[in-house]
């Protein structure tokens, strides 16, 4: 008998007919976060789950006594108890190597957008106030052979750091782990400690994953250490920034103007951000392209398919129950 599979967002069709040819799926058919009654009903019976940002709890596990694999559909995976899922030998996996490079492209299409104002300048545009071409108008930043700060330093944050050297940017980092010296040398990356990383960057974009030592990772006092003219980019994920401390730094100046795709209280925003012209906001869409949103779930797919059948899946979280 085939596996039963729950997946918690409509997929694209390739992932479906590859996940339906070796399981019996089911599948919410709205693309929009499920109830968490509705996961807790759904996964009764099924073996697999693939989810995307569906917070799968211990509660939930508990009315999951056939499940053996949790496909995440995205890198980041705060949104799953792994440790729960380790002690009950349930395999979690992720989609890193997915979406590193597409979410590197919106951290900086976001630090060039708030950096140059693109955003008020199309506003500018449409709502019909370009009467004559001005020297004082809009005035932006540079970016080029600017210091970019990255806060983390893994597959985005690398990312982020090729695209900084193609704007000449000098790239200071800093991470729990230094990397190899040669991935130093290539991207020409200087490793920083933390205080002179937020006192140096020009842009800080922020790399790390959610975990409760990341909770509030940058908070008012690190505003204080930054320039006036610094900008804050934060494709991470929301609680990695202590919000109404950037409220403040943004509403005071202490910082520049900041580039946002997540939240703390996704989709609420705090109701000073919106009010911002030095802010742009997007909702939390690194990833959202065509073609990385299809590999995305490929891989997701594929992950699921290769836990079910005992193997060991490539994007593996949890290895441990291997052991
Ligand atoms: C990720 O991959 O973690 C994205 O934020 C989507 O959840």
């Amino acid at each position: 008998m085939k596996p039963r599979v729950y997946a918690t967002r409509p997929l694209p069709q390739p992932a479906i007919d590859l996940l339906s040819k070796a399981c019996a799926l089911r599948v919410y058919p709205e693309d929009s976060a499920i109830p968490e009654h509705e996961l807790a009903d759904n996964c009764r019976d099924v073996e697999g789950l693939l989810v995307n940002a569906a917070r799968v709890t211990e509660e939930i596990l508990l009315k999951a006594p056939k499940l053996r694999a949790i496909s995440n559909i995205g890198v980041g995976y705060d949104n799953i108890d792994v440790e729960a899922c380790t002690q009950r030998h349930i395999a979690v996996t992720n989609t890193a190597g997915s979406l590193e490079e597409t979410t590197a492209d919106l951290a900086f299409a976001l630090l060039l957008a708030v950096a140059r104002r693109v955003p008020e300048a199309d506003r500018y545009v449409r709502e019909g106030r370009w009467q004559h071409w001005q020297w004082g108008l809009l005035h932006g930043t540079n970016i080029h052979h600017k210091t970019l700060g990255l806060l983390g330093f893994g597959g985005i944050g690398q990312a982020v750091a090729r695209r900084g050297r193609g704007f000449s940017m000098r790239i200071l980092y800093f991470a729990r782990h230094r990397v190899a010296e040669s991935v130093e040398r290539e991207l020409q990356a200087h490793y920083a400690d933390r205080k002179t990383l937020l006192q140096e960057s020009d842009f800080l974009s922020l790399h790390v994953p959610l975990t409760p030592e990341t909770h509030h990772l940058i908070r008012a006092e690190d505003f204080s250490l930054m320039k006036p003219t610094a900008m804050l980019i934060n494709t991470a994920r929301g609680p990695v920034v202590d919000e109404h401390a950037l409220l403040k730094a943004l509403e005071s100046k202490r910082i520049a103007g900041a580039g946002l795709d997540v939240f703390e209280q996704e989709p609420r925003v705090l109701p000073g951000l919106l009010t911002l012209q030095n802010l742009v906001l997007a909702p939390h869409m690194g990833s959202a392209t065509v073609e990385t949103r299809l590999d995305m779930a490929m891989l997701a797919v594929k992950n699921l398919l290769a836990a079910l059948a005992g193997e060991r899946p490539p994007n593996i979280v949890n290895p441990e129950i291997y052991f």
